[in-house]
């Protein structure tokens, strides 16, 4: 007999499920593209490609997608840090880490001279990917940094002396465009947007774009915008199909081929505390975010 799950755990899904294939294509907004390579192996690691994953507007993908995509990584063999860079402290919670227990986190890291990332990093279910973990601790940094020289930089600082052995790292950042915000971007080489297919998703992105701009002419010139992932896309709806036409319309090649579809998995991932990778490895959702990685890996 198997143990009782523990209560509210939804149950693990047939591992031989085999989701639609539909998120291949061809593409939404009608796009028809070759399928992506798998990458070629890594025979050494590092430096680390540093990621942002950054959208202002709270409840778009951001979490889902930063433990996602990280672990669809190690399964091409890159080793993986993930940084939780919100206060909230989903993305720990999210991979079943009591966050609100932890006495040493990010917040330690950047404010203290004494921390260091190694002191902090923990390793997660998934092999080859670790965590800076974060809780509202992190929330008072906001305050504090803002009287420091070179406040800009503090996660830039902190994450340096572990670049070399990382192959990706990935930061979640809080739904605002607020200094943890702009620290994340200081210190990044890409930065992808999650955008929910909905009406209202493309009036802040913009605003986003253009923060972006700034940090890369004021701080940080090597910053791009690695692309913008389309999510919780629903086929069956003309609704979605046109946000996602406009999108392809406004942004062009920047949008990812790959579209993350709505599905009940994801929210029972964060609840399960593990990737959809290992939750449901068949799964349409699975599957879109190792094309992820994949597209990721080649831009
Ligand atoms: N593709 C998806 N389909 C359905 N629900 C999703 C999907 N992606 C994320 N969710 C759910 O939507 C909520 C918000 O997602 P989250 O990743 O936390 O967004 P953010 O970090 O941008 O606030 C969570 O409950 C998550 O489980
Ligand atoms: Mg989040």
């Amino acid at each position: 007999m198997s143990t009782p799950r523990p209560m509210g755990v939804p149950a693990r899904p047939n591992p031989d499920e085999d989701g639609d294939t539909d998120y291949l294509a061809p593409g939404p907004g009608g796009r028809h593209h070759m399928p992506i390579p798998d990458p070629a192996p890594l025979t050494r690691h590092g430096p680390a490609t540093v990621l942002a994953l950054c959208n202002q507007k709270g409840g778009v993908g951001k979490t889902t997608s930063t433990i996602n995509l990280g672990a669809a990584l190690t399964e091409y063999g890159r080793r993986v840090l993930l940084v939780d860079f919100d206060p909230q402290g989903a993305l720990s919670v999210g991979l079943g880490i009591p966050a609100h227990q932890l006495d040493h986190t990010i917040y330690n890291v950047i404010m203290e001279r004494s921390t260091t990332a190694d002191d902090v990093i923990i390793k997660t279910t998934v092999d080859g990917m670790e965590l800076l973990p974060s809780n509202i601790d992190l929330s008072a940094a906001e305050v504090q940094l803002v009287t420091e020289v070179g406040r800009e930089h503090t996660l830039g600082r902190a994450l340096r002396p572990v670049l070399d052995y990382y192959d990706y790292i990935l930061i979640d950042c809080q739904p605002s465009l607020g200094l943890l915000t702009v620290n994340a971007l200081a210190c990044a080489d890409g930065v992808v947007i999650p955008l929910e297919c909905e009406y209202f998703s493309l009036r802040g992105v913009a605003l986003l774009i253009d923060t972006i701009d700034k940090v890369k002419d004021r701080l940080n010139p090597k910053l791009e915008i690695t692309g913008i992932l389309a999510t919780m896309y629903d086929p069956r709806t003309l609704h979605t199909r046109e946000v996602m036409a406009r999108v392809l319309e406004a942004f062009g090649d920047t949008v990812f081929e790959t579209v993350i579809n709505r599905t009940v998995r994801f929210p029972e991932t964060t609840v399960a505390g593990e990737p959809i990778t290992t939750w449901a490895p068949r799964s349409a959702g699975a599957k879109a975010y190792r094309q992820l990685a994949r597209e990721v890996i080649a831009r």
